[in-house]
């Protein structure tokens, strides 16, 4: 049957979703699947309904895509998609509501506080301590966020990050290596470790910077990434994904892991962590989009 690749959309990672559905479209014609591209922001969701697609391989990032709200709306036109479902979408664009749910599972995750305009900003820096991480609630791509290492700087970063969303959260940084696993299907694919000479792994580092150090293997020795896979394996099942997703992690400087959030619609631009991780464990870029497809249908 045919496939419809969903990219675009409107929200602020439409640019890195169109970079992973162009991707994605191409793997799945050069591996012979009946695919096309469709832009939700070109004809919302009576132009997909048009299409009579079989199965979706939704590749977009962000609100109105990642969320919850697309899935629900195949969910009523009964077209089968890749990736989770409705209420793990929806918790997976949730920063903080995914952080209280892992808090509740004993799983370890950094202190936070939703902000808001009226907040008594030294009651937050007594409470988490500086620096400090202010990002929107609902928002990819690390747009909108700031580390804040002075305490007079917080109210900007707060207006920086409700540019983006109407909810707001101040976190506490974990100074450290930053990691990220990969889970697709059952599995558990490589850890990888991201260093950024700048020290911010933000849009640009993501997207456009060619200094950006992505280490694989991840330099832990097996037990220790062995545990790192499990610990996203259960944050993963947690806020109940399904299909594929990605774990982003901060390890400590005595070695202790810190989840930070679930991505449920992980990138998969030429930049990306999750092809990158496949390839190390064998899986090409055609396989791993097959792979991900398959998992529609799990
Ligand atoms: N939000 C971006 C696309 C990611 O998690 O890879
Ligand atoms: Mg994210």
């Amino acid at each position: 049957g045919r496939v419809v690749v969903l990219y675009g959309g409107d929200s602020a990672e439409r640019d890195v979703s169109l970079a992973s559905g162009g991707a994605v479209l191409a793997a799945l014609q050069r591996s012979g699947v009946d695919a096309q591209g469709y832009d939700l922001a070109a004809g919302g969701l009576s132009g997909l309904e048009a299409l009579a697609a079989d199965r979706v391989f939704i590749a977009l990032h962000g609100r109105g895509g990642e969320d919850g709200t697309l899935q629900g709306a195949l969910e009523l036109l009964r077209i089968p998609y890749t990736g989770s479902g409705v209420l793990a979408s929806a918790l997976g664009m949730d920063k903080q509501r995914t952080k209280r749910l892992w808090q509740a599972h004993d799983l370890p995750t950094p202190a936070s506080i939703t902000l808001g305009p009226e907040c008594d900003w030294s009651t937050v820096v007594r409470r988490l301590g500086l620096p400090l991480v202010v990002k929107p609630i609902h928002e990819g791509s690390t747009l909108g966020i700031t580390i804040v290492a002075n305490a007079d700087d917080l109210a900007s970063a707060y207006r920086e990050a409700a540019r983006f969303d109407a909810e707001v959260m101040a976190e506490r940084f974990i100074q450290g290596e930053e990691y990220t696993v990969s889970l697709l299907g059952d599995g558990i694919l490589p850890a990888i470790r991201v260093e950024v000479p700048s020290g911010f792994y933000d849009y640009q580092a993501k997207y456009h910077s060619s200094e950006t150090l992505y280490h694989l293997p991840c330099g832990l020795d097996a037990a220790t990434e062995a545990r790192l896979g499990e610990l996203c394996r259960e944050a993963f099942v947690a806020v109940g994904g399904r299909g594929w997703g990605r774990v982003d992690v901060m390890r400590d400087g005595e070695g202790r892991f810190w989840l930070l959030e679930v991505n449920t619609v992980p990138g998969m631009t030429d930049h990306s962590l999750v092809p990158q991780a496949a390839a190390h464990a064998g899986l090409d870029f055609e396989s791993l989009v097959l792979r991900i497809l398959d998992t529609t249908l799990e």
